[in-house]
């Protein structure tokens, strides 16, 4: 049966949710699941905005026929090429023999490699600027390449002032009946999910997010329309302000996140000593995650949420723990920069870790790291718990100044 929402008069959402995803892409952990939206525009032309992923492709086909009722589908518009989102378009396309493709040249190129021919002469390519008019509204193309794939647009609806904004703005998380912004208690379990999602999915691509939030400055916007997660109708602007801080990898809040590996507790109680004299000076804005039980999404995440990172690490053949070689590796990935590092490394008989891990964030933009840094011999004794206080007081200098 069909379960659609109405966005405005002429668009309506039908979009499905995925609860049984264990994990997205088969990599992020997603306990609260995944919404896949898709819309539909009936003007003079009816229009299908991207279509979704296989799992929840039997509901996108009941609510697109129930939309529709009578009337054929007059353009599919491709704006993403993964298959969370393009897994439909071949059946879209058969069973709307007239239906025309708009994507960009090189989704036109994704669809070849995914699909057989059939509709390919079916195909409209556009640019940036192209326009298309499908009775009272115009619909406009704007390109939004490497967010976060290169065959990527965004489509603004001038009439209803809606942006269609492929992954952008999208989050994990299942849609529960309530689809607006102003419907859903933006809670941390939400707000957490839509900053793991950008910093894993999107973080890399601050510079071309930076370059399409320009463009959508220039447009009348009433509402956002991202392919996962809610619509965005009332709480615009506090939604672009975290994509303006999570593009410029500027930090959220003044805020530690403490990463350690720990193998039998002493590396532990170091990084637990400096939280407690965090603590004691007023700072309480402090995570603590244990690298070997926590997901690496969930730290990357923090990583841009906060901004001051402790990395703790013991010596592990001669390199620093493979958990914290795991995280350092994502933080370059996704392009972890302008942070200010507080390092503990432990080793009981040659301590190399923090020498491994100056080394990882030296290939990270404008990473600063504090003095001093700690060396643990096995366990903390009164010598290595007074440099822990000193790196506790640099660290509260450097978070007050
Ligand atoms: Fe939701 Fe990049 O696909």
């Amino acid at each position: 049966m069909h379960c659609t929402r109405k966005i405005t008069e002429d668009i309506t959402w039908i979009g499905a949710s995925d609860r049984r995803l264990n994990l997205f892409e088969n990599l992020f952990p997603v306990p609260r699941g995944a919404s896949y939206n898709s819309y539909v525009i009936l003007d003079e032309k009816t229009v299908l905005m991207d279509t979704v992923d296989s799992s929840v492709g039997a509901q996108f086909f009941e609510n697109l026929m129930f939309v529709l009722r009578d009337r054929a589908l007059d353009y599919l518009v491709v704006q993403h090429m993964e298959p969370d989102h393009c897994a439909q378009i071949e059946e879209v396309m058969r069973r709307f023999p007239d239906a025309k493709l708009i994507c960009t040249e090189k989704a036109k190129g994704m669809i070849g490699q995914f699909y057989n021919d059939g509709f390919f002469d079916r195909i409209l390519t556009v640019t940036e600027g192209d326009k298309l008019s499908i009775g009272a509204r115009t619909l406009h193309f704007v390109m939004a390449p490497m967010v976060h794939w290169p065959e990527v647009m965004m489509t603004y609806d001038d009439l209803d002032k809606v942006l269609f904004t492929a992954d952008a703005f999208g989050t994990f998380g299942a849609l529960s009946g309530n689809i607006f912004d102003d419907e859903i208690t933006f809670d941390s379990a939400w707000v957490k999910d839509m900053r793991r999602y950008y910093s894993n999915i999107v973080g890399k691509y601050g510079a071309q997010v930076q370059a399409v939030l320009k463009k959508a400055a220039t447009l009348d916007i009433e509402v956002i329309c991202p392919l996962h997660g809610p619509v965005y109708r009332e709480k615009l602007e506090w939604i672009l302000d975290k994509y303006q801080a999570w593009s410029t990898y500027a930090p959220e809040e003044d805020a530690v996140a403490i990463f350690y590996a720990s193998m039998y507790g002493g590396t532990e109680n170091a990084v637990d000593i400096l939280a407690s004299a965090l603590a004691e000076k007023g700072i309480h804005n402090i995570a603590m995650y244990d690298l070997s039980t926590v997901d690496v999404s969930e730290m990357v995440a923090e990583c841009f949420r906060c901004s001051h990172i402790v990395l703790a690490s013991p010596t592990y053949n001669g390199e620093m723990h493979p958990r914290m070689h795991e995280l350092l590796t994502e933080m370059k990935a996704v392009s972890v920069q302008n942070r200010t590092i507080g390092l503990i490394e432990n080793g009981s008989w040659a301590p190399v870790s923090a020498r491994k891990m100056t080394q990882a964030l030296g290939e990270m933009k404008n990473i600063s790291i504090l003095e001093p840094v700690v060396t643990v011999r096995a366990a903390v004794k009164q010598p290595e718990w007074e440099v822990l206080m000193q790196l506790a007081e640099a660290l509260e200098q450097s978070i007050k100044k």
